[in-house]
Order: structure tokens, then sequence, then C-alpha cells
């Protein structure tokens, strides 16, 4: 392979590729590629920048858990960077985390269509409506 033809393995390398496809079925186009970009910039930065902002500003009202979680990353890490293996292990900085994904979740609802005529549960949703899952509701109620 030439270095021309070599996009490399990440996500952008491979929609480059298949940008390139020889074969015209399987290539996509280039507002194909830009549209994924998009998506993954959007999809990507807005959630994961609005969750540490909010895990943020948690840590600062609750004012014991800065040094619980201090006090985890140096258990598992002392003086390293953090690394992949290490993080899935970190107890408590998941449970800071996820308790600010469940109080401020940066997204509140899921819409979805409903194609053909289901029964979730108790509920009966007929087909060609649009339901709206709110996920602040669903994290904030216990009934729910
Ligand atoms: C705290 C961080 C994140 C949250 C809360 C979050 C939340 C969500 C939710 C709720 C959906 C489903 C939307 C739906 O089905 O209607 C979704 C889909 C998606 N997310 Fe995330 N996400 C996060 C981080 C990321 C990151 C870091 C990336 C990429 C680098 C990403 C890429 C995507 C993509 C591409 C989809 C669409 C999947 C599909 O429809 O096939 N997300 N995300």
């Amino acid at each position: 392979m030439t270095e021309v033809d070599n996009y490399g393995t990440d996500h952008l390398g491979l929609l480059v590729k298949a940008s390139n496809d020889v074969d015209e079925n399987k290539r996509i186009t280039v507002e194909n590629v830009v549209d994924e970009c998009k998506a993954f910039y959007i999809a990507g930065h807005e959630t994961t920048t609005t969750l540490l902002a909010r895990s943020v500003l948690l840590l600062v009202i609750h004012t014991d858990w800065p040094e619980e979680a201090r006090k985890e990353v140096l258990e598992l890490f002392g003086q390293q960077d953090p690394n992949a293996e290490g993080i899935p292990r970190k107890k408590k900085m998941n449970m800071i985390i996820n308790e600010s994904q469940r109080l401020y979740p940066p997204i509140i609802n899921i819409p979805r269509k409903v194609q053909r005529k289901v029964k979730p549960g108790q509920f009966i949703l007929p087909a060609n409506i649009n339901v709206t899952i709110l996920t602040l509701t669903l994290h904030l109620d216990p009934q729910i």
C-alpha cells in the first residue's frame, strides 16, 4: 500500500477510506464524511463537556467527595497518569459520574417514532406516533 492510500485505522481514516472505495456501490460521498464528523463532534463533545461541567459543579457543592475521589486516584495510580486498565476500577469516580448523569443527564429526552403497534409493559403504542422518553423524569421519579 502506498502512503497516499494509507488513511489510518481511526474513525476518520475509515471514513476517508470509504469515500475513496474503488467499488462505487460501497463508496460514500464527501458530504457523508462531513455529516459523520459533525454527528460525532456534536454527539461526543456536547455530552462529555456537559457531564464534566456538572460533575465539577457537584464536587464543589458536596465538599467531602473531592477528597474521596483524590484518595482513590492516588491509590490506583500513584503519581502515574491514569491508564485504560485502571479507569474501570475507579469505584468512587464512577459513582460521582453516574450520580451526575442521573441528576443532570446531558440528553434530557430521547425521541422515537413508533413504526408498528407495540406493547411495551403496560402500554399499548399504536403505529405512526412519536414518543419522547424523558430521561430526566426517568432518573428522578422513583415510581418510573
Ligand atoms: C456522557 C457522554 C454521553 C452521553 C450521555 C451520550 C448519550 C447518548 C444517547 C442517549 C444516545 C442515544 C440517542 C438516541 O438513541 O436517540 C447517544 C447516541 C450516540 N452517541 Fe452518545 N453519549 C455520550 C458520549 C458520546 C461520545 C463520546 C461519542 C463519540 C465520540 C458519542 C457518539 C454517539 C453517536 C454517534 C450516537 C448515535 C448512535 C446511533 O444512532 O447509531 N456519544 N448518545
